[in-house]
C-alpha cells in the first residue's frame, strides 16, 4: 500500500481554531495531505463547518446551528476563543472551504454530524456541492450515523465513505463490507489494542483510518500497521515520523 495519508483533524486544530479556514491552511502548511472537517445545516439550509451542534464552545455566540440562519452565523467570531490572534475568524460554509482548497487538490474528509436525524437531506446537499466542484475523487464522507453513509452510496456510489466507530467491533471489515462502505474510521485505541485489524481489513478491501492520533508514541505504533489514513490535530508530528509526501 502507498504511504499513510495524513488528515488535519478539524484543520491543524492543535495550533489554530478548529474548523476554520486558518486551521485548514495551517494543516496544509504542516504537511497534511488532506483535511477533516465536520458539517451541520443552518436554519436556512446552508452547510456549516463546525464540530458541535451548538456554537457556544467555539464562537462568541450561543445556540444551535440549526436554529440560526447564515447571516446570524456569519456575525460570530470563531477565532477569539482560541487566541486573540484569530479574532474575526468566521465559521466557514462547506462551499467556502471548497472554493479555497479545491484548487490545491487536497483530500477532504467530510464528517456529517447527523445524530439523531436532525438534518433532512444533508447527504444530498453535501453530494451536490462535492459534485459541483468536481471533487468526487478527492472526498471521503464519514459519519457515526451509518444510515447517512447508506444514503450517500444510494445517491452517488462513487463517493468514498468511512464508517466512524468508537467501540471495539468484532471483525469490523465484515460489517463494512456488509453495509457497503469503503473504510472504517476507528478510534485509535482499537488499533493499538488489535493492530492486526488493519491488515485484515485492507486484505478484505476495506481501508482503515484512525482518529485522533496526537501523541508521538501512538503515532509511531499506528503508522507501523501501514493503515490508510491517520487523523491528527498535529500533522507536523506525523510528518516527522512518516516523512513528507
Ligand atoms: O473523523 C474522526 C473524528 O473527527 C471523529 O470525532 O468528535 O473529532 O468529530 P470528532
Ligand atoms: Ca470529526
Amino acid at each position: 500500500m502507498d504511504r499513510t495519508i495524513i488528515y488535519a483533524h478539524r484543520g491543524a486544530s492543535g495550533y489554530s481554531p478548529e474548523n476554520t479556514i486558518s486551521s485548514f491552511h495551517k494543516g496544509i502548511e504542516l504537511g497534511a495531505n488532506g483535511i477533516e472537517l465536520d458539517v451541520h445545516l443552518s436554519k436556512d439550509g446552508e452547510i456549516i463547518v463546525c464540530h458541535d451542534g451548538k456554537v457556544n464552545r467555539t464562537t462568541n455566540g450561543r445556540g444551535y446551528i440549526r436554529e440560526l440562519n447564515l447571516k446570524q452565523l456569519k456575525k460570530l467570531d470563531a477565532g477569539s476563543w482560541f487566541s486573540k490572534k484569530y479574532k474575526g475568524e468566521k465559521l466557514p460554509t462547506l462551499k467556502e472551504v471548497f472554493e479555497v482548497f479545491n484548487k490545491e487538490k487536497m483530500l477532504i474528509n467530510i464528517e456529517i454530524k447527523n445524530i439523531p436525524f436532525i438534518y433532512p437531506d444533508i447527504e444530498k446537499k453535501v453530494i451536490e456541492l462535492v459534485e459541483s466542484f468536481n471533487a468526487v475523487n478527492r472526498v471521503t464522507i464519514s459519519s457515526f450515523n451509518h444510515y447517512s453513509l447508506l444514503e450517500i452510496k444510494k445517491i452517488n456510489p462513487k463517493i468514498k465513505t468511512g464508517a466512524l466507530y468508537m467501540a471495539g467491533l468484532i471483525r469490523p471489515w465484515k460489517y463494512a463490507q456488509d453495509i457497503g462502505v469503503d473504510a472504517i474510521n476507528t478510534y485509535m485505541y482499537n488499533i493499538i489494542a488489535m493492530p492486526s485489524l488493519v491488515k485484515q481489513s485492507i486484505d478484505n478491501g476495506i481501508e482503515v483510518n484512525a482518529f485522533t492520533v496526537n501523541e508521538l508514541i501512538h503515532i509511531k505504533k499506528i503508522l507501523e500497521t501501514n493503515l490508510t489514513g491517520i487523523i491528527t490535530d498535529f500533522p507536523d508530528r506525523v510528518v516527522m515520523v512518516r516523512g513528507k509526501m
